[in-house]
């Protein structure tokens, strides 16, 4: 299966909460670079999951024991994973190879799981992992793991651009220094609890209408952006140097360190990339949620029955 990256298309972290998570406004949109992830299941009398390569604390290794254990399945499972999007880059590799086996590995062992269940599964795994559930562009609000689909917008084209820079999550939102939020006692007014939702209701609705009028993707500002680029700023000068060559947009992803530029024409996208130099740089093209499903529907073509979302499994009982 294809595990796909994902951008996000403007990013307001606006409090920490009592569980010392942020609490989010975004819009999460799949691209076209993608991970890799090759399954074999082998069912029998006792369990194992082997997974290469070995990468410690492999996200993709949790993601699997937890379907073993929610959906009762016993076999040898080995995961095959081939990465190509940047880790410790705001892209979501390691959300999306996870998510990949959530999906996938019901399927092939025929022991469907709700999708309440693998939403609630991908919330532990990681806060955007249950995105990669849905694919295309969503809101997503409080953690990042509560998701509202967008309407598949037209494909964007554009440029990737990936410092080898591993900017670390938990320190990037630390640097924010956002006040604390709780349930008793929390300092923020009732008035700034409205100004949220307001503010979620505004993205929504704007969100909905891009790209038709404005070629600012919805969100229109990464939070993080400041305080990353104090720490590096050459992301600073590739966000400038992208929006000089002619990007419609330019922002950088997640926590950091990738930049992206949308582009009015695929042409110029590819000429920007082709002439890129310094960093690696990719060509990427936004994928819609129905592009997205039709992926998976190829790659588990043999082993599905129907196109349903999520995938129904043709070996269930
Ligand atoms: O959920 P996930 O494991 O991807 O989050 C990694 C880290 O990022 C968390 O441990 C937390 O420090 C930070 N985080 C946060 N608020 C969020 C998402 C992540 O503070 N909404």
């Amino acid at each position: 299966m294809p595990a796909l990256a994902k951008v996000n298309l403007g990013l307001k972290v606006l409090y920490r909460r009592a569980d010392g998570y942020h609490e989010l406004r975004t819009v999460f949109q799949t691209i076209s670079l993608a991970d890799s992830v090759e399954l074999e299941f082998t069912p029998g009398r006792c369990s194992s999951i082997e997974a290469f390569p070995e990468i410690a604390d492999n996200l993709v290794v949790r993601a699997a024991k937890a379907v073993f254990e929610a959906a009762r399945i016993r076999g040898a499972l080995r995961v095959k994973l081939t990465k190509r999007i940047p880790m410790g880059a705001g892209l979501g590799g390691g959300s999306s190879d996870a998510a990949a086996v959530l999906l996938a590995l019901p399927v092939l062992a025929g022991r469907p799981l709700p999708l309440v269940k693998l939403i609630e599964l991908g919330g532990r795994l990681g806060s955007d992992v249950p995105f990669f559930l849905l694919g295309g562009a969503a809101v997503a609000v409080s953690r990042g793991e509560e998701l509202y689909p967008l309407p598949d917008f037209p494909v964007r084209y554009g440029v990737l651009v990936t410092p080898d820079l591993h900017v670390s999550t938990p320190d990037a939102y630390r640097a924010l220094q956002r006040p604390m939020c709780s349930e008793a006692g929390g300092r923020l007014t009732l008035g700034e609890k409205l100004n949220y939702i307001n503010s979620f209701q505004a993205l929504v609705w704007e969100a909905e209408g891009w790209p038709g009028g404005t070629p600012e993707p919805p969100g229109f500002e990464n939070d993080f952006e400041p305080v990353v680029f104090e720490l590096y700023p050459r992301l600073k000068s590739i966000k400038r140097k992208l929006r000089k060559l002619g990007a419609e947009c330019a922002m950088m992803s997640g926590s950091g360190s990738a930049v992206f530029g949308l582009f009015r024409r695929r042409e110029e996208a590819e000429e920007v990339c082709r002439t890129w130099t310094g960093d690696p740089a990719y060509s990427i093209r936004t994928v819609n949620r129905s592009q997205y499903r039709s992926l998976w529907w190829r790659s588990l073509a043999p082993h599905v029955n129907g196109k349903v979302w999520p995938l129904r499994s043709r070996y269930a009982q």
